[in-house]
């Protein structure tokens, strides 16, 4: 296990920087692929910890992929045209709960027993709300308390998946992406109605494959089955990945006279609530549209240093559309004058580890004013801090929040168990020393 060292900026960081493929888009892209009849090529492809578990599963499940560079390839052979293998594989997800929930959509809608594992942080992170609708839907799915393990049983070919109107207790793309999947093998309309507006890239992707995709109502998206015989393969670029692009705009937010610019980010607006945060904050935020790919919206972002951001409140929707930014954005709200309040976040307790007491404490043991609130965390920020000896605690982003931290301390930043950055971002450390930061 390494440990990464960052040290107090010695001068502003300054650069232009194109960053691997979004996470999301990356699941997606590669596991959509498999839909297709053809070979799909998806370049710019996030090769990390995260989408390693899913290219092994295509793997163990007779889907040929291969990566040349960045540029993955997958060989698609339609929803159904899978091989059957002699024995249900065990699939293991490592940390990735993307690959578990969108892989159990996946496999039910293939009708392929499987079992679904992943490592102890995975087999924490909640699974009923995936079991519970797909076995409404008739999916012979049971979880383990609620959690991983999860084994998709044999389905007879006689027992239809059928349609549903479900209501998301929590928004979460996740959820929905798993039940669009199933939904793609199922009898009728599936329909589902969500509280936020969490990411909606299934949706954009499944719609540019050719899927029927309906809005009924305002929150709520319809899947019409069934999946035409054939969808043709996928030919993208993907756009970069915004909530790691967060990290290194946090980072020129928090060391005076930086300015740097992130090329070709994704700013599908499910996901650009950190950029309308800072922007309350009042950070110099600059956004230059760029183009779109499969639907997706993409563009340039410069950020400069900013001496007098404010604290602001976060609540409501804004969170659900910067879910994966908090510990970034707690690290900004640090360096802001005033109170920042995150409210409406409970769900951040069930992410990678409990980020609101991950953040709380981590910014108490810099000397940071913080404390956690049964929703989200208070902030008092403005006034220097120092550095300290941080645990990873096996979550990536709380990993580069806290480096991000140790570039406006007053003494170094020990992160230990570091290695768990390359879960999402294996190029954080070197694209920070590339726009001037000291990393050892
Ligand atoms: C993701 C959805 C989010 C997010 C995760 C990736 C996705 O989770 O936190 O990093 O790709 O669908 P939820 O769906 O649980 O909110």
């Amino acid at each position: 296990m390494t440990s990464l060292t960052i040290h107090p900026a010695a001068a502003p960081l300054q650069g232009a920087v194109r960053l691997s493929g979004d996470k999301s888009l990356s699941h997606r892209a590669a596991l959509f692929a498999v839909l297709t009849q053809g070979e799909s090529r998806i370049a710019n492809f996030l090769d990390a910890g995260v989408t390693r578990p899913l290219l092994s599963a295509l793997h163990e499940l007779g889907v040929p992929w291969h990566l040349e560079g960045d540029v993955l390839h997958v060989t698609g052979r339609g929803l159904h045209g899978l091989p059957q293998p002699p024995h249900p594989p065990t699939l293991y997800c490592g940390h990735s709960a993307t690959t578990m929930r969108l892989l159990a959509g996946f496999l039910a809608a293939a009708g392929m027993p499987a079992v679904l594992d992943g490592s102890p942080g995975l087999r924490r992170r909640p699974m009923r709300r995936i079991t519970d609708p797909l076995r409404r839907m008739g999916v012979p799915i049971s979880d383990t308390d609620g959690h991983a393990p999860l084994t998709l049983h044999p389905r007879p070919a006689d027992h239809p998946l059928h349609g549903l109107t479900h209501h998301l207790a929590v928004a979460s793309a996740q959820v929905k992406t798993a039940l669009l999947l199933a939904a793609l093998a199922a009898d009728s309309p599936t329909t589902i109605v969500e509280p936020g507006p969490s990411r909606d890239h299934t949706e954009r992707l499944f719609r540019a494959m050719g899927l029927r995709l309906e809005q009924p109502a305002p929150r709520t998206v319809r899947l019409v089955p069934p999946i035409p015989a054939e969808l043709p393969p996928l030919r993208l670029t993907l756009p970069g990945d915004i909530s790691s692009a967060a990290f290194l705009l946090a980072a020129a937010l928090v060391v005076p006279g930086s300015q740097i610019t992130l090329q070709r980010v994704l700013l599908n607006p499910t996901r650009t609530g950190f950029l309308d945060a800072l922007q309350r904050m009042g950070a110099q935020v600059t956004i230059t549209p760029r183009g779109e790919t499969y639907g997706e919206p993409f563009g340039d972002i410069t950020v400069a240093y900013t001496p007098d951001l404010h604290g602001i409140t976060v609540r409501g929707d804004l969170v659900v559309r910067m879910v994966d930014e908090f510990p970034a954005f707690a690290i900004v709200a640090a360096a802001a004058q005033g109170e920042t309040v995150v409210q409406d976040a409970e769900e951040l307790r069930h992410k990678e580890s409990d980020r609101i007491a991950a953040i709380v404490s981590r910014l108490q043991a810099l000397g940071v004013e913080a404390q956690a609130l049964p929703d989200g965390f208070r902030i008092v920020g403005g006034r220097p801090w120092h550095g300290a000896q941080l645990a990873s605690g096996g979550d990536h982003r709380i990993a580069m929040a806290f480096a991000v931290a140790g570039l406006a301390a007053q003494t170094p930043i020990t992160i230990t168990d570091a290695d768990i950055i390359t879960q999402s971002f294996p190029t954080f450390a070197s694209v920070l020393q590339t726009l001037g930061a000291t990393v050892t």
